[in-house]
């Protein structure tokens, strides 16, 4: 088990730079598209790509909330430790808000597809989704144990 939930949270923290890029691309591509009055949908595999990156994280995030993890854990003073009460809770609430933005962003766009606003549904809903994930992940200089990579 020792080697699973190493190579699953390095797989988790290394992800976390795919994931950030293609948010950022498909928000930039979004808007470029928007602006440059480009029909929804048009090919948007950006969009499509940023999705599918957020729900593998969650998927590996919600092994290692489960199964492996020791720093998700539900015994003791959860809340009293800013690592536990971090990995717990605000890491996992965070995350799965972004991931509904996002999500919720993509679903909605693909019904506008009549009026063309999906650009800007996506645009918007990414880049929002984005900003809670940047709040909600363990940067180095936050002092919860976690890397750059
Ligand atoms: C876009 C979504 C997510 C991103 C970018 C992300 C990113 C990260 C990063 C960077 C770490 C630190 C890994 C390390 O270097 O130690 C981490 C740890 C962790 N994440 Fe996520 N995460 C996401 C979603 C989730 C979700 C939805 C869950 C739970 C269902 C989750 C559960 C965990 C757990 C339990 C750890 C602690 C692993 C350990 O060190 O034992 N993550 N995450």
């Amino acid at each position: 088990m020792d080697i699973l939930y190493t190579a699953l949270k390095h797989a988790h923290s290394g992800l976390r730079w795919v994931v950030l890029i293609l948010l950022v691309a498909a928000i930039v591509n979004a808007f470029g598209k928007r602006s440059g009055g480009t029909v929804y949908p048009a090919k948007n595999k950006l969009g499509l790509f940023a999705l599918i990156s957020v729900h593998v994280q969650l998927l590996l995030g919600l092994v290692l909330y489960l199964f492996l993890s020791p720093l998700a854990n539900f015994e003791g003073d959860i809340m009293g430790n800013a690592v536990t009460r971090f990995y717990t809770v605000e890491h996992l609430v965070g995350m799965v808000i972004g991931i509904v933005l996002v999500t919720m962003g993509y679903s909605k766009a693909k019904r506008q597809a009549g009026i063309n606003k999906g650009w800007k549904t996506i645009g918007v809903f990414y880049l929002i989704g984005l900003i809670v994930i940047l709040a909600s992940i363990p940067w180095p200089f936050r002092n919860l144990g976690a890397g750059w990579f």
